[in-house]
């Protein structure tokens, strides 16, 4: 069996154009959703996303501002920048490109964030909604992964989700979702001592941990579907993602491709997040 690719790209259109919709709505009230993008010093790899979100809100018809500083830049100023963010009504999101300097404790400047424009969800107000089930932003990469479920029509229900990776934006905020929609979900993790022990027996498999290779065929339970959150490079210096694709995809069911698969997803989630912040604040 050939697994069937849930195309990211194309998912992304089909939202984003939902988006650019709704955004007109908001538009014809007198309110255009605004997100603030924040970008302090010049890793390169940060440049390339905040200009990607940026372009993205441009293209579905968000208001976008992206403020650059210095990497000298010091934790009370840039403080100072995200209260006025907070306090701007054409701002509906607010974030804040990570990583920061290591002179700028960047849990400090999330938590300085309003938990209404907080789109990332990185908050603690926002991790807590989740892990109770009340209403808040949902970190982007993991929503992104829940909507291409959806869209494939896959219910959750009594299905064992098998979560590789536990950090607090992708891993553990995966496993609250999973979990919300009645899956049994098990985080697995470097120190988990069999990893293939558990991944035989997923029927959904999500990879999160930011190393190639992590999940191979002989790990994959015929049928089930595997989501790809890993972003590295191989040898040839090629995107490639944390699933061996080649083998993997001839065991799955479903499989996300790297290029193509989760990557788009999280600029689109991002997108929907701040549209749905500026309603929240319209209505
Ligand atoms: N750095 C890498 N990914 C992200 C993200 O989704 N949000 C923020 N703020 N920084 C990041």
């Amino acid at each position: 069996m050939t697994a069937q690719i849930i195309d990211g790209n194309q998912l992304s259109k089909q939202l984003r154009t939902e988006v650019a919709t709704r955004a007109q709505a908001l538009k014809a009230k007198g309110i255009t959703p605004g997100l603030a993008v924040v970008l302090v010093g010049d890793n390169p790899a940060s440049q390339v996303y905040v200009r990607n979100k940026v372009k993205a809100c441009e293209d579905s018809g968000l208001h976008s501002v992206l403020e650059k500083y210095e990497a000298t830049m010091t934790e009370a100023d840039l403080l100072a920048r995200v209260e006025a963010l907070n306090n701007d009504p054409a701002i509906h999101g607010i974030l804040v490109q990570l990583p920061l300097p290591a002179h700028i404790d960047a849990q400090k400047v999330i938590e300085a964030i309003s938990p209404a424009k907080d789109v990332d969800g990185f908050h603690i107000a926002s991790a807590g909604a989740l892990m109770t089930g009340m209403p808040g932003f949902w970190p982007c990469t993991p929503y992104g992964c829940m909507k291409m479920l959806e869209s494939i029509g896959y219910d959750l229900r009594g299905k064992h989700a098998v979560v590789i990776g536990r950090s607090n934006i992708v891993g553990k905020p995966m496993a609250l979702m999973l979990l919300q929609k009645n899956a049994t979900v098990t985080i697995c993790h470097s120190a988990t001592p069999d990893l293939k022990a558990m991944t035989l027996q997923a029927d959904v498999i999500v990879a999160a941990v930011g190393k190639r290779n992590v999940l191979t065929a002989d790990m994959v339970k015929p049928g089930a579907v595997v989501l790809d959150v890993g972003m590295n490079r191989n040898d040839e210096g090629k995107l490639c993602g944390d699933v061996d694709f080649e083998g993997v995809k001839e065991v799955a069911s479903h499989i996300t491709p790297v290029p193509g698969g989760v990557g788009p997803m999280t600029i689109t989630m991002l997108l929907v997040n701040t549209l749905e912040a500026a309603e929240r604040a319209s209505s």
